[in-house]
C-alpha cells in the first residue's frame, strides 16, 4: 500500500490538509468547530499525518510527555474509505515508538465511547467513569509503555 506516516510542521500546507480532515471528520459532525485558541494551543504537539498516495487520509496529535512521563494521544481519524485496513493501529503504533524516544512511560487519552474496543485491542486500558466531552460520551485510557 502507498501509506506513510510522518510529522508535519505546525501551520505548513498539510497541517492544513490535516486540519481539513480533522474539521470534516472529528467536529462538524457534532455541528462544533475548532477554535483559534484551541489550535494555538496545539503549536507545541507533534502533528502526525497519514498519507495515502500522498494524500492526508489520517491525523493524530501527540502532546509531548510531562514531567511524570505521561504523554497523550489526541485527534485520531482515519478518512472512511481507508478504515478496516490497519491505518488506525499503524498511526498509534508510530506515535507510541516516537513517545518513547521523547521519554514517554506512559500514554493516557480520552476515547470517544464508540472506539474504546480499538483502544482496548492496542492495550490500553479504560481508567474512570463515562464523561461527556465535545457533547459525546468519553472514557479515560491509558497504557504503559
Ligand atoms: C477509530 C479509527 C481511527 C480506527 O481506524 P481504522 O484504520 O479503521 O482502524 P484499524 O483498521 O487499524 O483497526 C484495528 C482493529 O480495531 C478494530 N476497530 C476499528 N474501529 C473499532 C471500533 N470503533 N470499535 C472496536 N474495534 C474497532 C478493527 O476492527 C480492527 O480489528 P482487527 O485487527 O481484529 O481486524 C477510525 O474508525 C475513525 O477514524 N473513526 C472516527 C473518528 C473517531 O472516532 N476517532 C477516535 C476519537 S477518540
Amino acid at each position: 500500500m502507498p501509506i506513510r506516516i510522518s510529522a508535519v510542521a505546525y501551520q505548513s500546507a498539510p497541517y492544513h490538509d490535516m486540519l481539513a480532515l480533522r474539521r470534516r471528520l472529528l467536529r462538524e459532525p457534532l455541528g462544533l468547530v475548532l477554535t483559534q485558541v484551541q489550535l494555538a494551543a496545539e503549536r507545541d504537539q507533534v502533528h502526525l499525518a497519514l498519507w495515502y498516495d500522498d494524500v492526508v487520509a489520517g491525523t493524530l496529535l501527540l502532546v509531548r510527555p510531562d514531567a511524570a512521563g505521561t504523554a497523550r494521544l489526541r485527534q485520531m481519524a482515519v478518512t472512511p474509505p481507508l478504515r478496516g485496513r490497519g491505518l488506525g493501529v499503524a498511526l498509534v503504533r508510530h506515535a507510541e515508538t516516537m513517545l518513547r524516544r521523547l521519554g514517554a512511560r506512559r500514554i493516557a487519552l480520552s476515547a470517544r465511547e464508540t472506539v474504546v474496543g480499538f483502544y482496548e485491542r492496542l492495550g490500553y486500558q479504560v481508567e474512570g467513569e463515562r464523561f461527556i466531552e465535545v457533547t459525546i460520551p468519553h472514557l479515560c485510557m491509558a497504557r504503559m509503555l
